[in-house]
C-alpha cells in the first residue's frame, strides 16, 4: 500500500525531471518578521504547539532492551522515558514528588530503579514510587499516590511520541494524519541508534524553515554537498507533515528500470518532516568510498530554547544495517560532516538572520511559489496558535488535508 503511493509519488517526481518542471505554490507567501523573535508570540507557540503537540523524544532502537531508559529536557521540561516492566514506553516528568528535584541526570542507561539525589527516595520504571528514606521518620503517605507525574507516551514506526502536558493524552492517529504508514515504511524499529549530537540555534522556526527549503542547497552549501543539488522541491502533506523531494537529475536513473525494481532508497528519498519540528534525512554510508554498509538516518529534532532567539537541535543517527566496527570510522565521519555543514552554513546564516530580523528594517518574510512547504508550515502554526483551546486544538487536525503536489 505504501510502496504502491511512493512509487506514484516517484513517477510524478519522475515527470517534473524529465520536463524540468516543479508544481508551485498559488501565489508568493508572507510571514510577519515578528513571529521569529517577538516574545508574546514565543511564549504562545511553546503553550499551543510544544506543549500541546506530540514531539519526536527518542526511538524503538534507542530504548530497544529491558529497563532501558532516556532523560532529557524538553522547552524547559525534564522527561524521563523507561521501557517500562511490560515493555511498553511510558514517559514521567523527570521530577520528584518529594521536593521537585531532578531524578535521573540527561542521558541514557539501563536501569530498574532511580534514585533521587537529593533525599534518596527510589521510583521503578513504570514511574511507582517504592522507596522512602527513613520512612517511619518521615510519617505517613501513601506511595501509590506519589509516583513520578505521567507524560502521555505513543510508539509508532519506531518513534517514541511524548507530550509534554502533565497526565494529559495525546491520539497520535489524529496526529499523523495517516502519515505513520508511511513512516513505517523506513523501517526505524529494525535500525540500530548509533549515537547523537546536539548543536545551538536560531529561534526555532528560524532554524527549522531550512529544512524544508532546497531552494538554498546549492547556493549556501555550494562548498559541501550542495553543488550537484537541485534546488527545485516538490512538497507532499499529511496535515502538517510534509515529505520533500527533488526532481532532480538522479531520478532519470529510472527511466529504463522496472517500477518494481525502484530500490526503496530511492522511494523514500528527500526529507521526511513531521511537525512541528522533526527532519529525517537519509544517506547511503560508504566504505573506502564505494556505496558499502547501508543506509543512514538523520533524524534530526528541534527544541526551542530558553528564549525566542534559541533553538537546540539533536541530530540521531539510526543505521539500517548491523555498524560493525569496520564502519565506525565512516559512520563517524558523517556525522562529523553533518555537525560542520548545519552549523557552519545553516546555523551560521539563520544565527545572523536572528540578529538582522530584530533591526526592524522588514516588516515581514517571503516564502515564494517554489516554498510551498514552508508556507504551509507557517500557516499551520499560525493556525495552531490562534487555538485557544485544546478543542480547538483538535478542530485544526480534524480539518487536516492529504496533499500530493502534482
Ligand atoms: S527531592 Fe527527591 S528525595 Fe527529596
Ligand atoms: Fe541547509
Amino acid at each position: 500500500m505504501s510502496r504502491d503511493l511512493l512509487v506514484d509519488l516517484t513517477r510524478r517526481t519522475l515527470e517534473h525531471a524529465r520536463a524540468g518542471t516543479v508544481p508551485l505554490a498559488g501565489a508568493v507567501g508572507r510571514v510577519p518578521a515578528t513571529h521569529y523573535y517577538d516574545p508574546d508570540r514565543w511564549a504562545l507557540e511553546m503553550e499551543r504547539v510544544f506543549k500541546r503537540t506530540p514531539l519526536v523524544l527518542g526511538f524503538s532502537c534507542e530504548l530497544a532492551g529491558p529497563n532501558s531508559y532516556k532523560a532529557m529536557e524538553v522547552a524547559g521540561t525534564p522527561v524521563l522515558i523507561t521501557r517500562a516492566s511490560d515493555g511498553s514506553t511510558k514517559a514521567f516528568v523527570n521530577m520528584c514528588s518529594h521536593r521537585g528535584a531532578v531524578v535521573v541526570e540527561p542521558g541514557s542507561g539501563t536501569a530498574r530503579r532511580f534514585t533521587c539525589p537529593y533525599h534518596a527516595w527510589n521510583y521503578d520504571n513504570d514511574g511507582q514510587l517504592v522507596g522512602i528514606s527513613d520512612r517511619d521518620d518521615f510519617g505517613d503517605l501513601d506511595p501509590s499516590c506519589n509516583g513520578l507525574t505521567p507524560l502521555p507516551c505513543a510508539e509508532r514506526a519506531g518513534i517514541i511520541f511524548v507530550g509534554l502536558e502533565p497526565n494529559g493524552e495525546i491520539d497520535i492517529d489524529a496526529h499523523l494524519c495517516g502519515y505513520g504508514d508511511l513512516l513505517e515504511f523506513h523501517g526505524f524499529a529494525d535500525c540500530t541508534f548509533v549515537g547523537s549530537q546536539s548543536l545551538d540555534g536560531p529561534n526555532w522556526k528560524v532554524a527549522y524553515d531550512g529544512y524544508l527549503d532546497f531552494y538554498h542547497l546549492p547556493i549556501l552549501h555550494k562548498d559541501t554537498f550542495g553543488p550537484d543539488r537541485s534546488n527545485k522541491a516538490i512538497y507532499d502533506a499529511w496535515g502538517p507533515h510534509q515529505r520533500v523531494s527533488s526532481p532532480d537529475h538522479r531520478m532519470m536513473e529510472l527511466e529504463d528500470m522496472p517500477e518494481a525494481d525502484w530500490p526503496e532508497d530511492v522511494l523514500t528519498n528527500g526529507v521526511w518532516t513531521i511537525f512541528p519540528h522533526t527532519s529525517i534525512a537519509g544517506f547511503p554510508v560508504r566504505v573506502d568510498g564505494v556505496e558499502g554498509g547501508g543506509r543512514m538516518y538523520m533524524v534530526s529534532t528541534l527544541f526551542p530554547g530558553a528564549d525566542p532567539d534559541s533553538s537546540v537541535t539533536i541530530q540521531n543517527f539510526l543505521a539500517a544495517f548491523d555498524p560493525t566496527d569496520e564502519l565506525m570510522p565512516e559512520i563517524a565521519a558523517q556525522q562529523e560532516f553533518l555537525m560542520y555543514v548545519v552549523r557552519e552554513e545553516d546555523y551560521f546564516t539563520g544565527n545572523r538572520i536572528q540578529r538582522t530580523v530584530k533591526t526592524g528594517a522588514k516588516t515581514e518574510f517571503l516564502f515564494g511559489r517554489n516554498e510551498a512547504g514552508g508556507q504551509r508550515f507557517h500557516g499551520w502554526v499560525d493556525r495552531l496558535v490562534a487555538a485557544e483551546s485544546a478543542d480547538d486544538y483538535r478542530a485544526v487536525f480534524a480539518q487536516a488535508e492529504v496533499v500530493f503536489q502534482r
